[in-house]
């Protein structure tokens, strides 16, 4: 079969390279699935980059998200048959409850799903709805899936009314901003783009903040949320008395100070992402939170039985995957591209 490999962590897309692999043949509770679609997460972008926090050891096969269909069982699998359209999920060994140890990921440190055929276990396979496409279906296991539990499933669960602030346009904040805007939620949304302000509008943003062109984009979530003007300590003036319920942080270090400064009575911090300076001072002093009743909850992506529940509402909800750019096999390199240069909006995938 072919696949992609990258073959050495970290040197860049030169070392991305297609590759001839045994077809894999399924034993006791296994499956092969043809893949037809992946896409990408940000995480792919540090793995040819450098700089991930668990580089993998040697050559593997990138991309966790992915979409295809059983195409060979081995004894005793009965969660799935032949011609099942699946997804693999991204921690293959998190059914649900508490994941057991050693639960490493698909497309590093595991072998991905950027190849035509991959290898699972029968328990870390989802079945997908009729009515998603292969690529809408690929775009869910780790960026629809963290968006849902960050919202629904960690710490306390997002409520019809409360706010919601997602930041920039990337697959975790576009999943997020359907998701809220379908319980019933408010969404502010930030991005680096005019032109993408314009879509988050079309797709349901209640309000939308550039962060290139207003850098102090908290006083903005503050004012939106009905705070008011104060002088801090230091001289600055600052909006206080507002904010939003839940913030899905997927900055990190370099926006966190300005995500506990968005966040209102109560609130919750998804501390989801890792885009920005890994070190800031300011993130390691959250002591603004004790002042407002607030939270950082942690998220890791989640478990398969958080996609069968995130599944069942998008269905009811009719939300689709925003898929913006899919490339053909050939030109995986130049959707890596893409995605670096940070040209789209949601989705970037490679059909298989
Ligand atoms: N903990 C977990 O389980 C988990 C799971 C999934 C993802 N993540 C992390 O979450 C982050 C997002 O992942 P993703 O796959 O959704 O990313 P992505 O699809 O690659 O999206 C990146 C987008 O983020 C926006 N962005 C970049 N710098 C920003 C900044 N300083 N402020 C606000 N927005 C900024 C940009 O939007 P604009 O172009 O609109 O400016 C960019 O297009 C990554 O750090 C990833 O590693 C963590």
């Amino acid at each position: 079969m072919k696949a992609y490999e990258i073959q050495k962590e970290g040197e860049g897309l030169d070392r991305l390279v297609q590759v001839e692999r045994p077809d894999p043949q399924p034993g006791p509770g296994q499956v092969v699935v043809r893949m037809r679609a992946a896409s990408l997460n940000y995480r792919d972008q540090p793995m040819v980059k450098g700089g991930y926090h668990t580089p993998a050891p040697g050559a593997f096969i990138p991309l966790s998200d992915g979409a295809g269909e059983v195409v060979a069982v081995g004894d005793g699998v009965h969660r799935v048959k032949l011609g099942d359209r699946v997804c693999p999920t991204f921690f293959q060994v998190w059914v649900d409850g508490r994941p057991p140890a050693g639960y490493g990921a698909l497309g590093g440190p595991r072998d991905g799903v950027l190849a035509e055929q991959v290898l699972v276990h029968e328990d870390g396979l989802v079945k997908i709805p009729d009515d998603l496409s292969f690529e809408e279906a690929a775009c869910l296991p780790c960026a629809a899936l963290t968006a849902w539990n960050a919202l629904f499933v960690a710490g306390r669960p997002l409520k019809a009314g409360q706010s919601v602030l997602v930041l920039g346009t990337g697959g975790v904040s576009i999943f997020a901003l359907q998701f809220a805007r379908a319980a019933g939620a408010r969404v502010i949304a930030t991005s680096s783009s005019d032109a993408k302000i314009a879509r988050l509008k079309q797709m349901g943003a209640d309000a939308c903040i550039n962060y290139k062109s207003t850098p102090d984009w908290e006083n903005e979530v503050q004012r939106l949320t009905g705070g008011a003007e104060s002088k801090a300590p230091d001289g600055r003036t600052v909006v206080v008395g507002g904010g939003v319920d839940v913030v899905v942080e997927v900055g990190g270090a370099g926006t966190l100070p300005k995500s506990y400064a968005a966040l209102g009575w109560s609130g919750k911090i998804s501390l989801i992402g890792v885009m920005t300076q890994q070190e800031n001072p300011a993130a390691l002093n959250p002591i603004g939170l004790a002042f407002k009743a607030g939270s950082v909850h942690g998220i890791m992506v989640g478990s398969r039985a958080m996609f069968e529940d995130m599944l069942k509402a998008m269905a009811l909800n009719g939300i689709r995957p925003v898929v913006d750019k899919v490339f053909a096999w050939d030109d995986a390199r130049k959707a890596y591209e893409t995605a670096i240069a940070g040209d789209f909006f949601g989705k970037v995938l490679i059909r298989i």
